[in-house]
């Protein structure tokens, strides 16, 4: 269905999210129909570009990367082309100045009929001052929705901090906080998957399922955003918003609906239902580790200190001792009913082997196996979600192996490919992010109270690591990650899933 018409402004219009992501997601919903005749998209930024600059910086930037993302005639010179260019106007305006009248004469004040959104693309120490300033310049009312993109905070304070502020100009319900993992296809699919089949839900619980994994496992390492990740580190940049959001929709309830209060009042109480790490307990239950050179996919690439020393930040002592993590794994536990005992192990990091994303869902064997000869060896259910790549579900069962040599049972997948079974390009996250915003729909966004929820977990850790000045072991790029990471599975009997 076509949008309402609607000016979406990209405050830090030319950056890379801006480049990378946004204006790619908008382009593509825009050759298929979906953004009315009259939607503008206004980039904001310190720039000086002017309207013309700015159309030809994105033209040849959409042209040069279309066909990673969208195939290769996705860029066709034509007048669809064309008109997506149109929509595009750029303002040069510094958020901290009080003049933003080049911005207000462009788009005016908020009409009925016209959908308005403030895109904060731009650094969070600066989402306040925008939407402060949009408020005195009069481009925002009660209808404009903002979207926050991350970081929202380095801890609980700085978060609060943020939503205070931006809490000063919007109500919580214009607010829609991006976690793009909620935009992925197959996150949405694991609510599909667990509430729109009976068969998963009654064994859903500690007495049928033994342990659960969720491993965001990358091959890039940080590359040039080692400024920004330095500050960061992997349990801030992925654990505490994208890693948690999976776990949560992993152990929620069913919500009474799929609506924006239903789902998030589920994800919360998951949320407010995590063990606490503190103290000897993150020394225990936490790893973390940082890449050193090594190989991945057959090419050489340096440690995470080399790619550190030849960024622009900090002095050159700092950088050589910067404890920075790019790789966590740890075992939390959610400490509600249905969940006691079950371990989550999470694990994530920079510069691994491969690049690939999954959940993985570990059931307990069966009780008593009637095929003595191979009695120990019958492998326990378990149900793997791929989110990326090759997206699908697979679970693995047991069969017979073919054969008249009496019966020998063996591990045979289910599977359900996406690819093979749906054939067309799956959306990307800020497509149905993006749109979703347009609609109104703040389902997948993350209220102020799950973020709160999250960092208020999160900190103790991130605290004890520095109280103990725990500094994060090196593990070879193109590895799976320290060999602590390997221990801390083990020690409870089990063992990563590495197959994919
Ligand atoms: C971002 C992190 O939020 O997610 C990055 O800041 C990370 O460090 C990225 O690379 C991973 O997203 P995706 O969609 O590529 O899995």
């Amino acid at each position: 269905p076509v949008m309402d018409p609607a000016d979406v402004v990209v405050f830090g219009g030319t950056g890379d999210l801006a480049m990378r992501k946004l204006l790619p997601a908008l382009y593509l919903r825009d050759r298929d129909g979906q953004l009315a005749d009259d939607t503008r998209i206004v980039a904001v930024s310190r720039s000086g570009l002017d309207d013309p600059g700015y159309r030809d910086k994105v033209d040849s930037e959409l042209r040069r990367t279309a066909p990673r993302w969208a195939g290769p005639d996705a860029c066709a010179d034509d007048a669809q082309h064309h008109r997506f260019l149109d929509r595009l106007h750029h303002v040069t305006l510094d958020v901290a100045d009080d003049d933003w009248s080049l911005l207000s004469e462009l788009i005016g004040a908020p009409s009925p009929g016209r959908t308005r959104v403030l895109y904060l693309a731009s650094a969070p120490q600066l989402f306040g001052r925008i939407c402060v300033g949009s408020a005195a310049a009069g481009i925002v009312d009660d209808r404009t929705r903002v979207v926050l993109e991350k970081p929202l905070g380095t801890d609980l304070a700085s978060a609060q901090a943020i939503n205070d502020e931006v809490g000063s100009v919007f109500a919580e319900e214009q607010i829609y906080r991006i976690d793009h993992y909620l935009g992925k296809e197959t996150v949405q699919n694991l609510l599909v998957l667990r509430f729109g089949n009976s068969l998963f839900e009654p064994l859903w619980n500690a007495s049928q399922i033994d342990h659960v994994q969720i491993t965001v496992a990358e091959s890039i390492g940080v590359g040039n955003r080692a400024d920004y990740y330095d500050g960061s580190g992997a349990l801030r940049d992925m654990v505490q918003n994208h890693l948690l959001q999976l776990l949560c929709l992993v152990a929620m309830e069913p919500p009474a609906k799929i609506d924006g209060e239903g789902v998030r009042d589920e994800k919360l109480k998951v949320l407010q239902s995590l063990r606490p790490l503190d103290g000897p307990d993150v020394v225990r239950d936490t790893v973390r580790g940082q890449y050193a050179e090594g190989l991945v996919d057959g090419t050489a690439v340096p440690g995470y200190a080399t790619e550190l020393a030849e960024s622009r930040a900090g002095t050159p002592r700092e950088r050589e001792r910067s404890s920075t993590e790019t790789f966590v794994a740890l075992r939390a536990e959610v400490a509600n009913w249905r969940w006691a005992g079950v371990p989550f192990y999470l694990r994530t990091g920079k510069r691994l082997a491969t690049h690939a994303s999954e959940i993985v869902v570990q059931f307990k064997p069966v009780p008593h196996s009637i095929f003595p000869a191979f009695g120990e060896e019958i492998p326990a259910n378990r149900l793997v979600l791929r989110l990326q790549p090759d997206e699908g579900v697979r679970l693995h069962m047991t069969a017979k192996q073919p054969g008249p040599g009496g019966i020998r049972p063996i591990p045979a997948p289910l599977d359900l490919s996406f690819a093979r079974t749906f054939g067309d390009r799956l959306p990307d996250a800020y497509e149905r992010l993006l749109m979703d915003v347009l609609r109104g729909n703040p389902t997948l966004f993350m209220r102020r109270d799950e973020i709160e929820a999250a960092w208020r977990w999160a900190e103790p850790i991130l605290r004890t690591w520095e109280a103990t000045d725990q500094r994060p072991r090196p593990y070879t790029a193109g590895s799976h990650g320290p060999a602590s990471a390997t221990a801390l599975i083990e020690r409870d009997g089990r063992a990563w899933h590495e197959d994919y």
